[in-house]
């Protein structure tokens, strides 16, 4: 490619993006190409209106009328359950991962999913969940669907983990690897589009909710048809304790007709970093964490607990024609968020690394803003013990330490309940030796003892 096509010249020059172009005669072919491309899947009339709506300083108050949700408590029905397992039997549920995120946080520079957190077994974030699957599979003499959501910078090394480890036992058409989309990132005072480099856009992961147009734009749904998939149970990589597939949830998703449904954990403290599920305007939302007014946060009821503790632990099963016809509207809207960017300032030649200044805008879409257009929707209690403790620090709260801790803690309950103490030694089973605890008491072998760290497997 030599000549900048000119209907981009235009929209360049229409949306006041042109410095983009700078340097495109130093540019070699690959690069130019790479660049048409970027700016080629770009859409700059949403993207004007997003930096419009940045710019608003004081957004007007949306009067809306927030109540707590009505959560649902116990466990499912023996009928609920079965409908559940029917699904699993008919190759109904297939799950979805979002690992697009990366570790920042965590300190960790691959992917969150190769984390090792097994206490004892030191097995991969990933390996836990696919092992989940394998298990659910036999189990119910059916293929789980593996759908993978990466980003561009996990894509690669998620794959190639996954190909080293034989996918886990998975067979490897059960498991469908799909790249989230990308946001470009903006100058927060110009509104114009920020580069990594000459030629080259500074982009940014569009947010977990970018997962609805990616399952549109990889042809994903069509697949789920062709397959006879009805509904997505989706998680996130950090959380190796949730019950993957619990067939109570999804008998319950099924009985209630939601089509959208997600577990709760109740928050003890109003300072914990979870989202929280509301009836907003009379429809089931999500307030972030980041977003939550401190006169709700911390409101009591007269019986001491927080009124607003419907905590997201991110568990949610989705009926997959509801995720698809999302697609077919304006999609899920996009946060502004106002972060310190470095980018590369292709007029002085330089890379401009900001302190502390908040010198540009990303956009990102969460999957929880899904939440709101169901028309039938369920919130399920479930035990922070039992299925909840995320990966988030390298140390502190939600770190290494607390989360293969939570596991040992879990699988101890187990192995006590079935008459084995456990004398304080870290354990961990397998999900390829017991999913739940009645699988456990019906295969520990008997005189089974823990004189030390110990591995189910
Ligand atoms: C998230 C939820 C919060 C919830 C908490 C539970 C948001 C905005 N908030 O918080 O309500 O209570 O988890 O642990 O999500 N991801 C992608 N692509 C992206 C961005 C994220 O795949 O573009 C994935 C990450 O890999 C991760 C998950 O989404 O699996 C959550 O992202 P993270 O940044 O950890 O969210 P939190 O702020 O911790």
């Amino acid at each position: 490619m030599t000549e900048i096509p000119t209907d981009l010249q235009k929209r360049l020059k229409a949306h006041g993006q042109e410095h983009v172009l700078y340097g495109w005669n130093e540019l070699s072919v690959i690069q130019r190409t790479n660049l048409v491309t970027q700016l080629s899947t770009l859409n700059f009339r949403e993207l004007d209106e997003l930096i419009a709506k940045a710019k608003v300083v004081e957004p007007p108050p949306k009067s809306q009328v927030i109540a707590p949700l009505s959560v649902a408590s116990g466990e499912a029905t023996a009928n609920e359950r079965s409908l559940g397992e029917e699904a699993l039997r008919r190759g109904e549920v297939a799950a979805l991962i979002v690992a697009g995120g990366q570790g920042s946080r965590l300190g960790f520079d691959k992917p969150k999913g190769m984390f090792p957190v097994g206490p004892v077994s030191g097995a991969s974030l990933f390996q836990i969940h696919a092992e989940k699957l394998l298990a659910t599979s036999r189990r119910y003499g059916k293929p789980v669907l593996f759908l993978v959501m990466t980003s561009p910078a996990t894509d690669t090394e998620t794959r190639d983990y996954f190909r080293e480890n034989q996918f886990f036992g998975l067979p490897e058409s059960d498991v469908i690897f799909f790249e989230q989309g990308t946001m470009p990132a903006v100058c927060a005072y110009t509104g114009r589009l920020l580069l990594d480099d000459y030629g080259t856009l500074a982009l940014s992961p569009n947010g977990h909710g970018g997962t609805i147009t990616a399952l549109a734009e990889r042809c994903i749904f069509r697949e789920l048809h062709t397959r006879g998939v009805k509904h997505i149970y989706y998680f996130q990589v950090d959380n190796p304790l949730l019950k993957l597939c619990d067939p109570g949830f999804i008998g319950r998703h099924i009985s209630t007709q939601s089509e959208a449904s997600s577990k709760v954990v109740f928050k003890e403290r109003p300072e914990e970093k979870v989202g929280v599920f509301a009836l907003i305007d009379g429809k089931c939302g999500m307030i972030e964490y980041s977003d939550l007014p401190r006169e709700l946060s911390e409101v009591r009821e007269s019986t001491g607990e927080l009124r607003f503790r419907a905590g997201n632990p991110a568990i949610h099963l989705f009926a997959v024609n509801f995720l698809e016809q999302i697609t077919s509207g304006d999609g899920l809207p996009y946060h502004i968020a106002r972060k310190a960017i470095s980018h590369f300032d292709p007029e002085a030649g330089v890379t401009v690394t900001p302190s502390s200044e908040l010198n540009g805008l990303k956009f990102e879409r969460f999957i929880f803003d899904a939440l709101p257009l169901a028309e039938r929707w369920l919130a399920v209690e479930t035990s922070r013990a039992e299925e909840f403790s995320p990966l988030k620090n390298g140390s502190g709260a939600d770190s290494p330490e607390t989360v293969r801790a939570a596991q040992s803690a879990l699988h101890s309950g187990w192995l006590e309940r079935a008459g084995v103490p456990t004398h304080g030694h870290t354990v961990e089973i397998s999900p390829l030796f017991a999913l739940d605890e009645a699988e456990l008491k019906r295969k520990l072998p008997s005189g089974f003892t823990v004189t030390g760290p110990t591995l189910l497997r």
